[in-house]
């Protein structure tokens, strides 16, 4: 069945109002194949009912599902690598001396998706700073949506999922096998606070942030949503924090506060030197 024009403006202004997302001309078939099965989930005879009900009603649940259905929610263990290695050699060694009085340290993983890329932090913590065993270390990650959210809390994973990025001993150290499935081990799942937060709208409270990981999900939204977003990261960096940026995304000619470290192929940044007080 082919979306109409009508519900494909529906939803394109849906996603776009309450989530920032924007879906360009021509991808009806992603509304298809993400939100006909919902609709028969939902008990509808057609996705044409399903949209048009909810046109009819004002925002709710079902609003939402429809908005969390139409989240690209692609992710992996340790993915581009260079970010994570960069953490590991420079950035979390510079911090271990920077924090060395107050022993405090956090990360923010701030569109988590299922959870990959804030456990493939913890074990990295685990794995490779021992030294931090009695600082206050803290991991949060977040995402708009609550049932990637769900699984990312749950810490289960397929074997598709392990064998994508998932160094073999950090599979036999930090997983149990569950079945057919992998369950991150308990020690390195408590390592991390999981909240539902939504960029585009107002954020609740977050404390000074050392490493915050936006990766993957500007890419989604138009120039003045992430203008507005990165804005709103700037006063969360200490001088020496650290924002890392998806492979394809960039504050460059968006948001001036920020600028390359140490080189943008890692797609990390830091606030302007010159401008911190
Ligand atoms: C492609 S995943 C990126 C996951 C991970 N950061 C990575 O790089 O592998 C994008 C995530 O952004 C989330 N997302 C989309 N719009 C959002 C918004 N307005 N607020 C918070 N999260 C959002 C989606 O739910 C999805 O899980």
């Amino acid at each position: 069945m082919s979306v109409t024009r009508t519900d494909f403006e529906y939803v394109r202004n849906l996603i776009h109002q309450r989530a920032g997302i924007v879906l360009e001309e021509g991808k009806e078939y992603l509304i298809e194949s993400r939100l006909s099965p919902l609709a028969e989930k939902e008990g509808f005879d057609s996705l044409g009912e399903y949209l048009g009900r909810l046109q009819r009603d004002t925002f709710n649940g079902s609003h939402r599902k429809l908005i969390h259905a139409m989240t690209t929610n692609e992710t992996l263990f340790f993915r581009d690598i260079r970010p994570f290695e960069l953490l590991r050699t420079r950035i979390i060694p510079d911090l271990l001396a920077a924090r060395a009085a107050e022993r405090h340290i956090t990360f923010w993983s701030a569109a988590c998706s299922t959870g990959q890329e804030p456990y493939t932090v913890a074990m990295m913590l685990r794995e490779y700073f021992p030294q931090l065993q009695g600082w206050n270390v803290r991991t949060i990650a977040s995402d708009l949506s609550s049932d990637v959210l769900a699984r990312a809390i749950q810490g289960r994973y397929t074997q598709l999922e392990v064998n994508r990025g998932l160094p073999v001993k950090f599979l036999v150290k930090y997983f149990t096998r569950d079945g057919d499935n992998w369950q991150i081990r308990e020690e390195i799942r408590r390592m991390i606070e999981f909240r539902e937060m939504n960029l585009t709208e107002t954020w609740s409270f977050l404390p000074k942030i050392d490493v915050i990981l936006m990766r993957n999900v500007l890419i989604y939204f138009n120039q003045e949503t992430k203008r507005k977003i990165l804005r709103k990261v700037a006063p969360l960096l200490p001088a020496n924090g650290y924002l890392f940026l998806g492979s394809a995304e960039t504050t460059l000619n968006i948001a001036d506060e920020f600028e390359p470290f140490p080189e943008a192929s890692a797609a990390c940044y830091r606030l302007k030197q010159a401008k911190v007080p």
